[in-house]
């Protein structure tokens, strides 16, 4: 059986690509960008390289869940750049519920930027519990559980060079379930690259 693949390597050029450009047209004077630890890691790590000639920062914001689907998240690691008066961009991997967002949100917005704006590379809008806006949108997800490129289960699967869709109910059973299949597919895919097919 094969994983669907969400996302590949040329999906996800294209869409860093227009998301590069369209945040550097929309910050001519520069922009902060604060990627959320750690999902966003490979987005951000693209995402920067995808925005021609301005200005950019690049910054980090870490939390921890504490109560499930509660929204009610702590900071464990802060931005260290001060962002009152400057144009800000949260990096997010998937927006689902929305919680996440709006905690951070309204954390950063406290700290008076001039713009507060959001690039996620995955948007799961059915899911929004609060209406956060995503104003730079990698692409609209329906359903079903992604993992790869900075998504993960127990911190397993980040390192894939592309989104794949996983079953939760299977993934929560056996956590590795898709290690096989999905670091075969990824080890195939580099495969081919080295050798020029
Ligand atoms: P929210 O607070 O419900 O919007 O949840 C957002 C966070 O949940 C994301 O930043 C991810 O860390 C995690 N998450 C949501 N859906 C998925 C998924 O399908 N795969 C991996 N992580 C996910
Ligand atoms: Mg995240």
């Amino acid at each position: 059986m094969s994983r669907p693949i969400l996302l590949g390597p040329e999906a996800l050029a294209a869409l860093l690509h227009r998301i590069g450009g369209e945040i550097a047209r929309d910050h001519p004077d520069g922009v902060v960008l604060v990627g959320v630890l750690k999902g966003a890691l490979l987005f951000l790590a693209d995402l920067v390289r995808a925005i021609p000639d301005i200005p950019v920062e690049v910054d980090f914001i870490a939390i921890s869940r504490f109560a499930p689907d509660s929204g009610r998240v702590r900071i464990t690691q802060d931005v260290q750049i001060d962002i009152a008066g400057r144009d800000v961009v949260i990096v997010e991997d998937i927006v689902d519920t929305g919680l996440t967002l709006s905690y951070l949100s309204a954390q950063l917005a406290a700290r008076g930027p001039r713009t507060l704006d959001v690039a996620a590379l995955l948007d799961r809008v059915s899911r929004r519990i609060v209406p956060e806006p995503v104003r730079y949108r990698g692409v609209e997800l329906d359903d079903g559980f992604v993992l790869g490129y900075g998504l993960h289960y127990r911190d397993l699967y980040r390192n894939l060079p592309f989104v794949a869709v996983g079953d939760l109910d299977e993934v929560r059973e056996r956590p590795d379930v898709y290690v096989s299949e999905l670091y075969g597919a990824s080890a195939t895919w580099r495969s081919e690259r080295a050798g020029g097919g």
